[in-house]
């Protein structure tokens, strides 16, 4: 008889999500649900996250069985991600996943968040050919920004990262700097199409320096002093769309020379992988696309549903995990403590 399939929560930030995959991966039911009661503060607060998803996870559980057309009895294993992320978050989520496991007597996989993000590529059907290791990961979302060689399952080298704010942060605090709401990624990238960046010059940090890490907070601060003539007046809109313009080209020169830097790093890389939601914006694509065709090799971003935080992908990292330990003659099941962002 086939495995039995997999139940997976994700509570590491502000979005709720549970899922079911087949033994092979095959998604049966995915839910997401992204907490609105952030936005009136411009961005994540953490007890209102722990809140929120307990509030809304016995539900949302419920409903996606329902869409898999399963009762909880048909789940073979339950996994949930425990981190990094917010503690507050991290322990609604697996506290219920571990619940589920004892009530119905099956394993327990407690699954890394960022290597949920690294093998989500590895995902059946994602990438044309499959993700086959190894291959360099760029994972930019509001919470992360690092880039990292993914050598196996289990085997995951961090070749460096940012040394102060996420690249999905810097695009929030630029939006809310020009009075754009937030989530401000999408917002900066709509405004930045209408924008001549020429007027607007910024600085690139960390340019052409050794090693793979990032620093945004120069350029934020570079946006700041742009803006401070406008202080008080309201900002013309060409003037906006400008910065926010010249502040996309140069996280994109940023994020290009530090990925073009980590491929140096990782010679034997077969593929590029870009994933986190700041993997959905298209300048940033665009040159992602042409730095690895330089390269010689392909580029790979998961689909935007995928990309950002989803239980997806915890479902098939635990799916890897457990075929890992298999392989290697160990239970199934494994439990790790919950890591708060560090
Ligand atoms: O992966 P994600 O949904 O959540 C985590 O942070 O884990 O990423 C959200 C971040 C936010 O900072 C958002 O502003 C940014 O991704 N983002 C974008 C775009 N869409 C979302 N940044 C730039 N361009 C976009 N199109
Ligand atoms: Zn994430």
């Amino acid at each position: 008889s086939s495995p039995a399939p997999i139940l997976a929560i994700e509570s590491s930030c502000d979005d709720t999500a549970c899922a079911i995959l087949d033994a092979d991966g095959t998604v049966l039911a995915d839910t997401v649900l992204s907490q609105a009661g952030h936005v009136p503060f411009g961005g994540v607060v953490p007890e209102i996250a722990a809140r929120a998803h307990l509030a809304a996870l016995p539900a949302l559980v419920r409903r996606t069985l329902d869409d898999a057309g399963m009762r909880a009895t048909d789940i073979g294993a339950v996994a949930a991600s425990t981190g990094p992320g917010l503690i507050g978050g991290l322990i609604v989520g697996a506290g219920l996943a571990k619940g589920l496991a004892v009530a119905l007597d099956r394993p327990f996989v407690a699954v890394n968040h960022i290597e949920a993000h690294a093998l989500t590529a590895r995902l059946p059907g994602l990438v044309p050919g499959g993700a086959a290791f190894p291959y360099l990961l760029l994972l930019v979302s509001g919470g992360h920004c690092q880039c990292i060689a993914v050598e196996g399952v289990g085997r995951y080298r961090r070749l460096g990262g940012t040394i102060d704010d996420a690249a999905g942060e810097a695009f929030d605090k630029v939006a809310k700097m020009l009075g754009l709401g937030w989530p401000g990624g999408p917002a900066v990238e709509a405004l930045a199409r209408e924008g001549d960046p020429a007027p607007w010059p910024l600085p690139r940090p960390l340019l052409g320096r050794p090693g793979c890490d990032f620093s945004f907070s120069g350029l934020k601060t570079a946006v700041a002093q742009k803006l401070a003539p406008f202080a008080g007046d309201a900002l013309p809109r060409a003037a906006a769309a400008g910065i926010a313009a010249s502040f996309q080209d140069a996280v994109a020169d940023i994020v290009a020379d530090r990925v073009a830097h980590a491929l140096e790093m990782m010679p034997q890389a077969t593929l590029l992988v870009a994933a986190g939601g700041v993997a959905a914006n298209g300048a940033l694509r665009a040159r992602l696309t042409a730095l690895a065709d330089a390269h010689g090799l392909p580029f790979a971003a998961p689909p935007l549903r995928l990309c950002t935080d989803n239980a997806v992908m915890v479902g098939w990292a635990a799916i890897e995990t457990i075929r890992a330990c298999r392989a290697l003659g160990l239970p199934a099941g494994q439990d790790l403590d919950l890591l708060p962002r560090p």
